[in-house]
């Protein structure tokens, strides 16, 4: 072959790998309401950015006519490029050659796409779209999974990874997601099952269909396996952009930093009015949240899971935090199972990628009840207190309102380390609210007046002492557990100006004696 025929050769194998599985198959994926693995990449990826790898990479598998079912790609399109500039590394499974099933060179290709993405230090995104385990590749597949799973646990905590759930995603397969940092699905064209409906039937009798089983919305609202749902392929992919746009590319570097016009050295009168004036009715943290970060920055996370807290990435003054806060519009903005482990997770996250946390505290304390003690509310809260402990980012804490007993430590305290602890005058900082507390300390004395009147009066006194003694933040501001009490509208200026000094913390812990590392509750 002469030099022209060897250019055209190339150029015809690269046409063959762009067509995948086949016109058919991709008219198919249309049809389903599903970009091509190309489509998505090209989409999510800087105009013109992307750069392919392994794109001429077969399968070697013999046997139930393997030999005849060889395509360019193997069924997973894998590279880098950029996302608003900053460098990603990609891979797209491709459902239009043999379902995106995933063999032995599928994964070592998605491998290769890891190692690289944690040596250069650049983001992994993961978009998923495939049947699982190529079946007739065996163990070959298993242990495809098994080097996936091993990288992705290697990446933690150095490189953010991103999976998209954009088609099927069962079995073993789901773990490479959740071994990630977030999942974003798209609802409708998406599941994610260990255990597909047929099995489900034949195993428990329980008839259900994909999207009641593993859909986006029941992992955004009941698992919390969705950190993010897209309407369609594109929003998915938006979300995946916005999500860039708050991290760092890897653990050694900060997160990026944006210059904003908006001051920070001025107050929101706003924010005196947010709180209603009786102590016990609810109001919406977000309102608050909002007012204090720049305008429109605030981005949540898991916005329908465990709505009791409250996530998510924003700007102050430019710079990125991560926002923990209680929701008292959601059971009083109680914790439970579902929310510790919310929290938990993404203060690990922020830590891992020098995000400073600033946590907002209205919280009555952890959820009570046998559903709660019997599946384990005090393994899965000890996690929030773990997370905030382990965390060596600038930890800042505003005390809204209530802050009582186990959860007042827990929420970002500075008895776990928190650099800059404000409260609010409204804040109730104590052991328990003043009601409980009463009850506890006087129940003979109580139980002694027998004029309902005098009780009452008996009542109202002590309780107003122990608001006035205890319930306040100035007994905590006393003993120098909370740094200040703020007014409300000082809360972006006090918390900007701690930011920006907090920004040079260097916390280094010697670990007497060394360990490999701690035994995280899970
Ligand atoms: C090989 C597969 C495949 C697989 C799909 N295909 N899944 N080939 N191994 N796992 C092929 C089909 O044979 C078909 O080939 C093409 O992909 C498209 O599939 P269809 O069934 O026509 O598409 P659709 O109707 O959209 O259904 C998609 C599907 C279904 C729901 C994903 O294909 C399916 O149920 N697949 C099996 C899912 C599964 O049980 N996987 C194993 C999970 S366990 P043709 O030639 O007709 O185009 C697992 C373990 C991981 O993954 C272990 C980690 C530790």
């Amino acid at each position: 072959m002469g030099k022209e025929d060897l250019y055209k050769l190339l150029l015809a194998k690269r046409e063959e790998a762009f067509l995948g599985g086949g016109k058919e198959a991709i008219d198919k994926q249309h049809q389903s309401g599903k970009m091509t693995a190309r489509e998505r990449i090209e989409y999510l990826l800087d105009p013109g950015s992307f750069t392919e790898i392994d794109m001429f990479v077969t399968h070697r598998a013999v046997g139930f006519e393997m030999e005849k079912r060889v395509g360019l790609g193997d069924g997973v399109v894998t590279g880098f490029g950029r996302v608003n500039g900053r460098p990603v590394f990609i891979a797209a499974q491709d459902f239009t050659f043999m379902g995106g099933s995933l063999g032995e060179k599928q994964a070592e290709k998605i491998v290769k796409t890891m190692r690289t993405a944690l040596s250069v230090g650049a983001p992994m995104i993961f978009l998923n779209d495939s049947g699982g385990a190529r079946i007739q590749e065996g163990v070959d597949s298993l242990k495809g999974y098994g080097d996936i799973f091993y990288m992705n646990v290697m990446a933690s905590g150095v490189i953010p990874q991103i999976a998209a759930i954009m088609g099927p995603c069962a079995g073993g397969a789901v773990y490479s997601p959740a071994l990630m940092d977030f999942i974003v699905m798209t609802r409708g064209t998406s599941y994610m099952f260990i255990t597909g409906p047929r099995v489900v039937k034949a195993a428990l009798g329980e008839e259900v269909d994909e999207q009641s089983l593993g859909g986006a919305d029941v992992h955004a609202t009941k698992s919390g396996i969705a950190s993010l749902v897209g309407k369609d392929d594109k929003e998915t992919l938006d979300l995946i952009k916005k999500l860039l746009s708050y991290i760092p590319s890897n653990n050694a570097e900060d997160p990026p930093y944006i210059p904003t016009d908006e001051p920070t050295d001025k107050e929101v009168p706003e924010l005196d009015a947010v709180l209603p004036d009786d102590p016990d009715k609810p109001y919406d943290v977000k309102e608050v949240i909002t007012r204090v970060v720049d305008k429109d920055s605030f981005f949540e996370i898991f916005p329908h899971w465990a709505p009791n807290a409250v996530i998510g990435f924003a700007r102050l003054g430019g710079r990125v935090v991560g926002i923990v806060a209680n929701q008292p519009n959601y059971l009083a903005g109680s914790l439970d199972i579902d929310s510790s482990d919310k929290i938990a997770r993404f203060v690990r996250f922020l830590d891992a990628f020098n995000i400073p946390i600033i946590t907002f505290v209205d919280v009555p304390g952890f959820m009570p009840g046998t559903m709660m003690e019997h599946g384990g509310i005090i393994r899965h809260g000890a996690k929030i207190l773990y997370a905030y402990s382990e965390a060596t980012v600038p930890k800042l804490t505003v005390i809204l309102r209530k802050a009582y007993g186990g959860a007042y430590i827990a929420m970002g305290s500075r008895h776990l380390g928190a650099d800059y602890v404000v409260a609010w005058p409204t804040a109730e900082i104590a052991v328990m609210g003043p009601a409980g507390a009463v009850e506890i300390l006087y129940r003979k004395e109580i139980s002694q007046i027998k004029d309902p009147q005098e009780r009452a009066k008996f009542v109202e006194k002590i309780t107003q002492e122990y608001k006035e003694k205890l319930a306040t933040p100035f007994f905590a501001a006393a003993r120098g557990y909370i740094d200040d009490v703020i007014l409300p509208r000082e809360t972006r200026t006090k918390l900007y100006r701690a930011l920006e000094v907090l920004s040079t913390k260097r916390e280094v812990r010697v670990r007497v004696p060394p360990k490999k590392h701690a035994n995280m509750p899970v």
